[in-house]
């Protein structure tokens, strides 16, 4: 829905009246986006004596929001006698089918906010929504004294497009504690996601405690400690001592599972095998092709060179991954355990006895065959133990397993293939949802690689044209990779503001998109982030620098833009710092004579918004040549 109209009214009369009005009433910035807003007059206030009602079965949740409430506020909200405004969480009578099992309806009066909801996860949602709608200081560890908690009153019927809206973490490339794990947690479910896809095992770390392969954690959790480019690092030392990682043990599983549960987050696990196996093979090198030994990866490169595949050939292959998925099946209650599948070098497989001989008995063609087979026996285990499987569209390759769900990266096309063969499918394209890669110009970024900037998650649409029964996209999912990724605050940054914009791509109505509607909202969220101490990226302010290369005069020109059409760029080739008083960017440049490098920084309304952006010319020369 469009809301336009009203928010021009509304930031009229806020100009207008801000002066003289004690309480302003701010515009709801929710994200995401809810599928019917309407603003009403008046606001409802929060105070020590609000009422919080809701029946036993939901007491869960109303407790979680009394605790949120708690810290910034001081107010212990409960069923108190003689409040003046309520708060009511409450199971519909009959079911709403519009709303379905995760919507809900919020009704805000001035004394008196209703959420109704078919399951208890719906009112879970409206609550998040009566979050956003409190004033930014609501996200305060710490009391804030003397503020009008305002909620303004509106009615609101929400509901989300897909029933699967996920982010995952590596935990393998660097580790990150169980306390950061439950934060992550706790911020996707702010933002109305339901899945924390749980990237437990690589070549650089098996985190997750398996009772009968001990090993696995006591080696395969760690490795020499590096700094410096991913992939351009020295290998561990044959002296050198594996200090660098760390793993869950089942009791933290457990309790990041439950923290989850009453969040209404589904854990998904993803144990990656056959390749990308090199942790494990370091504890169990017999597992291997090749026997090893091996240490696990500290980010060098030695993908095709070293192995790092479990040999399919080898009957203990699978003996080790029934005991694996069935320690991990009894730990996640979720329906699906992820095999992960993707990105398996194959070259040692085709030199193995075990596995040419498998490929003979098995009849099978190709080493794509063979991984096929390997996936088949994995879902029949997953199975076994009462679960989905779910792998990377590879598992394509080779013929895929009978009931598993393509989790598609490489593109749409492996889940456009499996869901035309009635499988389901989770779209999580790299080009829209790979939340590692760079979201803004890569001189003004830390390093990493490619590129996904907030607008195109913005754009994504998990459904394309070519998929005849869009039912069988079950929804989609941002994925942070971490090998660039060394500390808690670095995710935050990868994460924010990309998710914000997946969550309302995977939640809102796809009519409702509104770019610069979006924009205004996230930007009330990242101050909402200040406040939380929660870190994020300003990168969607900054200006890109991108080479037009001439081959006609073997030169090239220079082109800035903005994702955010309104900013105006300033630029200098002068080695001096740009401002609002420097050239402004209108047209692609030209670089003057000796110039060698260019600085750009953007201003929203004669205030400097960006960061100031510096490349060389000699490395805009080198991108041309990319
Ligand atoms: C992947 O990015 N290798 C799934
Ligand atoms: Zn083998």
């Amino acid at each position: 829905m469009n809301f336009t109209p009203f928010r021009i009214a509304a930031l009229t009369l806020c100009l207008l009246f801000s002066q003289k009005m004690f309480a302003v009433e701010t515009i709801p910035a929710l994200i995401p986006e809810p599928v019917k807003l309407e603003k009403l007059a008046g606001s409802f206030k929060l105070n020590k004596t609000t009422k919080l009602i809701a029946a036993p079965a939901n007491k869960e949740i109303a407790e979680l929001f009394a605790d949120m409430i708690k810290a910034p506020t001081g107010f212990t909200l409960g069923n108190t006698a003689g409040g003046t405004s309520t708060i009511q969480l409450a199971i519909n009578k009959a079911y709403n089918k519009q709303i379905g099992d995760e919507g809900y309806t919020l009704d805000v009066k001035p004394t008196k906010i209703t959420v109704m909801a078919n399951k208890p996860a719906g009112l879970f949602y409206g609550m998040q929504t009566v979050m956003q709608l409190l004033p930014k200081e609501i996200e305060s560890a710490e009391i804030i004294k003397n503020k009008v908690w305002s909620i303004p009153c509106v009615k609101i019927t929400d509901y989300p497009r897909f029933g699967w809206r996920g982010l995952m973490l590596d935990v393998s490339r660097h580790y990150f504690p169980k306390e950061v794990v439950k934060k992550y947690i706790n911020q996707l479910a702010k933002y109305k996601m339901n899945v924390f896809h749980w990237h437990l095992t690589d070549d650089q770390g098996w985190r997750i405690e398996i009772k009968s392969l001990p090993k696995l954690t006591e080696v395969g959790a760690w490795r020499a400690s590096r700094m410096g480019l991913w992939w351009k690092r020295d290998p561990q030392g044959a002296n050198e001592a594996a200090d660098y990682g760390g793993y869950y043990t089942q009791n933290d599983i457990k309790e990041v599972v439950k923290y989850a549960q009453e969040r209404f987050v589904t854990v998904l696990p993803e144990i990656d095998v056959p390749g990308h196996s090199l942790a494990a093979l370091a504890a169990y090198p017999d597992l291997s092709c090749t026997g090893g030994p091996f240490k696990v990866n500290v980010g060098n490169t030695f993908y095709g060179v070293d192995d790092n595949a479990l040999c399919p050939g080898n009957e203990q292959s699978f003996v080790f991954m029934e005991k694996v998925l069935g320690e991990v099946a009894a730990l996640f209650p979720g329906q699906y355990i992820h095999i992960g599948g993707d990105e398996c070098f194959k070259g040692f497989w085709k030199t193995c006895k075990k596995c040419q001989k498998r490929m003979t008995d098995e009849n099978l063609k190709t080493p794509e065959e063979l991984q096929s087979y390997f996936i088949k026996r994995m879902e029949t285990i997953v199975k076994s133990k009462g679960k989905k499987m779910m792998g990377w569209d590879e598992i394509l390759e080779g013929g895929l397993a009978p009931e598993a769900t393509v989790m598609s990266w490489r593109g749409m096309k492996g889940g456009i293939e499996a869901a035309k063969m009635n499988h389901h499918v989770i779209m999580t394209p790299a080009d829209n949802c790979y939340l590692d890669l760079y979201q803004g110009d890569p001189a003004g970024e830390p390093p990493t690689y490619s590129m996904l900037t907030l607008s195109s998650c913005y754009n994504f649409d998990p459904i394309p044209a070519e998929i005849p029964d869009p039912s069988f996209v079950l929804g989609g999912q941002g994925n942070l990779w971490a090998e660039s990724v060394p500390s808690y605050r670095h995710a935050e940054y990868m994460t924010w503001p990309r998710a914000f914009a997946l969550s309302e791509v995977f939640w809102s109505p796809k009519e409702s998109k509104n770019w610069n509607n979006f924009i205004s909202r996230m930007e009330s969220h990242l101050q909402r982030y200040d406040v939380a101490n929660i870190n994020y990226a300003r990168s969607v302010y900054d200006a890109a620098i991108t080479p037009l290369k001439d081959s006609v005069n073997k030169t090239f020109r220079i082109a800035l833009s903005t994702e955010i059409k309104k900013l105006d760029i300033y630029y200098t080739f002068d080695n001096t710092f740009p401002d609002n008083f420097s050239p402004k960017y209108t047209d692609t440049l030209s670089i003057p004579k000796g110039a060698d490098h260019i600085r750009v920084l953007t201003y929203l309304n004669n205030k400097p918004i960006g960061k100031m952006i510096t490349v060389s010319i000699k490395d805009l020369e080198k991108r041309t040549e990319d």
